[in-house]
């Protein structure tokens, strides 16, 4: 893993959108894994500019969603599709055809998961996969003891991240409970993972991912093994790492 601390948030947000910017560039055709909740919106808004002043081009990037919440509608305005389109995908010049997501509408999320993973194979694996990290150190939502090499799944919330979550919908009864997500098996399988942390509140999971041992109660500590994996911090999330970086 490389690991980068940045002073602020902006200037963590601005690096990240770079790295994605300059992996389009190299292949215009990139197959990029998108991640939702707070973290990554600056890095969308940096990338919302760069295609408006930079003219950065997305006209060939494919997408895949990490997640989705179970019973929400694409066109709810909690579906994590809706909060894509809001951060990213509407000021992009991105091709409908080419957005992947979990449909949490589905009837039987197991049989969609398996194909939600041939889909990702079909288009050759995901090239670079954003990711944040949830104050229990999970992935997508790979919660605490989710097997580190589970794949594309139906996932049930920790009352952690309900709570985490709830500032999206108001109340914490209106989170839905169960998600489908990405594995962290398929997660591993990325070529190139970009993780993005900011906040005290994300300081200990933070330490036990990177400098912990690898283990299901911490799924992203599964990236200590991944061969190309870039972390950016803030300050205030890397506050308990005891290494120097
Ligand atoms: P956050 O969520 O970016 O809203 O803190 C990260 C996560 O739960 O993975």
């Amino acid at each position: 893993m490389k690991i980068f601390i940045k002073k602020t948030y902006e200037e963590l947000s601005k690096e990240a959108a770079e790295i994605v910017k300059k992996a389009i560039q190299a292949k215009p055709n990139l197959v990029l894994g998108l991640a939702s909740g707070g973290t990554p919106q600056g890095c969308y808004q940096e990338l919302s500019r760069m295609h408006k002043e930079e003219g950065l081009d997305f006209s060939q990037v494919i997408c895949f969603s990490l997640d989705e919440y179970l019973e929400l509608s694409f066109n709810d305005p909690n579906s994590y599709y809706h909060f894509y389109r809001e951060n990213l995908l509407n000021h992009i010049n991105i091709q409908f055809r080419n957005i992947h997501f979990p449909d949490g509408l589905v009837d039987n999320p197991t049989e969609f998961s398996a194909e939600y993973d041939k889909k990702i194979k079909e288009a050759g694996g995901i090239d670079l996969q954003l990711l944040g990290i949830g104050r229990d150190g999970h992935l997508g939502f790979n919660e605490p003891g989710t097997p580190l090499d589970a794949r594309t799944h139906l996932a049930k919330l920790t009352n952690q991240t309900i709570e985490d979550n709830a500032r999206f919908f108001g109340k914490k009864e209106y989170v839905p409970k169960f998600v489908i997500t990405i594995g962290p098996q398929t997660i591993f399988e990325v070529k190139k993972i970009l993780l993005l942390a900011s906040g005290g509140n994300k300081a200990d999971a933070v330490a036990k991912f990177i400098e912990g041992s690898i283990t299901p109660q911490i799924t992203a500590s599964i990236l200590q093994k991944h061969p190309d994996t870039i972390v950016i911090l803030d300050e205030a999330a890397a506050s308990k790492l005891k290494g120097k970086y």
